[in-house]
């Protein structure tokens, strides 16, 4: 049987990421971050000066780009040139560009395989904007995590990021190929008046007692 694929998708500044960690940790699985895998590439377009509307020669270059996507300490990773990536995926010129990269159909792919690959062998939480409506269609694990968008500011601001959530959202939720959205079987939280440990426990108590049936 394959093993547990946990979907936890919203917007950005959700809040998601910290509440994905935890679940992760609180069922020992392992946490991926795909939204790291798509800022890498990001990165390393940046860094080679390519542009995100030159989709021919990023399509051209993506079976052989030189990014890794592995895992340690139970947590995804990207390692270029044999170091992880960490400050450089948060860069501003990565926050600009990302979710450009993201709408480009052949970069979605080329990730998605990727993802499956995580959960072929491990159980997984995995956070984004279309694991439960795209990457993982199927489990029965569906997450879809959000706050008003005064909350989402502040926890960004809290973060000392300023890159604009907004656009990059509205970016997001219109783009024509898998785009930021609730799955039709997805648990709404809303976040904006709860604690991260109130999340994390409605979504493991819900896990847990979906894998008790
Ligand atoms: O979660 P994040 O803010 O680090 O994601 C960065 C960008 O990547 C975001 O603007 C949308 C895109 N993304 C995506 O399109 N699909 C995913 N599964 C994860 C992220």
């Amino acid at each position: 049987m394959k093993p547990p694929a946990i979907a936890i998708d919203g917007p950005a500044a959700s809040g998601k990421s910290t509440v994905a960690k935890l679940v992760a940790k609180e069922l020992g699985y392992t946490f991926i971050n795909t939204g790291a895998m798509y800022r890498a590439i990001a990165w390393y377009l940046h860094e080679h000066g390519i542009s995100p509307s030159e989709t021919e020669k990023i399509t051209a270059l993506l079976p052989d780009i030189p990014l890794e996507f592995g895992k340690e300490d139970s947590h995804s990773t990207v390692l270029y040139a044999g170091d992880v990536l960490t400050h450089q995926l948060t860069d501003p010129a990565v926050n600009e560009s990302v979710s450009i990269v993201a709408a480009i159909p052949e970069v979605r792919t080329f990730l998605l395989r990727k993802q499956r690959e995580y959960n072929r062998t491990e159980a997984v939480v995995m956070e984004g904007r279309d694991i439960g409506s795209v990457v993982f269609p199927d489990t029965p694990f569906k997450y879809f995590v959000t706050a008003s968008p005064e909350v989402r500011a502040a926890r960004r601001a809290a973060q000392g990021l300023t890159d604009s959530i907004a656009e990059r959202d509205k970016n997001d939720a219109s783009r024509a190929c898998a785009p930021l959205a609730q799955a039709p079987d997805a648990l709404l939280i809303d976040t904006s008046h709860m604690t991260v440990e109130e999340v994390v426990n409605r979504i493991t108590q819900d896990v847990r007692a979906k894998l008790s049936h």
